[in-house]
């Protein structure tokens, strides 16, 4: 059995939509100053391509969490591995995630900054997965795409720790 990749979303299709996502960002925010928050690692390849198109003010800082046990089934328990260089206390902030799947993480992750009491607390994610949410989460502000529920992997998102660095999002057949 052969793995193969499929793209799902082209990086021509990524690429203008992250623009899409930032010129919003850009008429909501006008005059204002954001803390733009990279969830690492997966929000890595969205949250630089977005910040090269937003033309407010933007101070970056990144936040690790993981969640116990398998990655594929998220178990519903998540650790701050990497926390914020600084409070964002009194700051506008737009989180910037890889996927919403079944919203576990983000939960925990709100729940993380909000006890810092920030000005405002927003969420952009590129994909969303509703198909599998299962926490209680308000849909994220900011939304790239909404896909199917498919294992993706490319631009940010892992497979075993590989597949990041592909430009586009894809998935994974087997073939004989
Ligand atoms: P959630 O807590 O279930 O919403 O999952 C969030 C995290 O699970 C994401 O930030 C990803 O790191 C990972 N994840 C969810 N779905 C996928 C996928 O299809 N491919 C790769 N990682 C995924
Ligand atoms: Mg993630």
């Amino acid at each position: 059995m052969n793995k193969k990749l499929n793209v799902l979303i082209s990086s021509e299709d990524l690429q203008k939509r992250i623009k899409e996502l930032a010129t919003q960002i850009n008429n909501d925010y006008k005059g204002e100053k954001i803390t733009l928050v990279c969830v690492l690692k997966g929000g890595v390849m969205f949250f630089t391509d977005l910040a090269k198109h937003l033309t407010i003010d933007v101070e970056f800082d990144f936040l690790d969490v993981s969640s116990y046990g398998n990655e594929q089934v998220s178990s519903g328990i998540v650790k701050v591995n990497k926390d914020l260089d600084s409070p964002v206390t009194g700051k506008k902030v737009i989180v910037v995630e890889d996927i919403i799947d079944t919203g576990h993480s983000l939960v925990r992750i709100k729940e993380h900054l909000l006890s810092q009491q920030p000005a405002d607390l927003k969420i952009a994610v590129l994909l969303d997965k509703p198909e599998r949410r299962e926490a209680k989460i308000q849909q994220p502000e900011y939304i790239g795409f909404t896909i199917p529920n498919k294992f993706v992997v490319g631009f940010g998102l892992d497979d075993g720790q590989l597949l990041r660095n592909l430009d586009y999002v894809g998935y994974v057949t087997f073939e004989e």
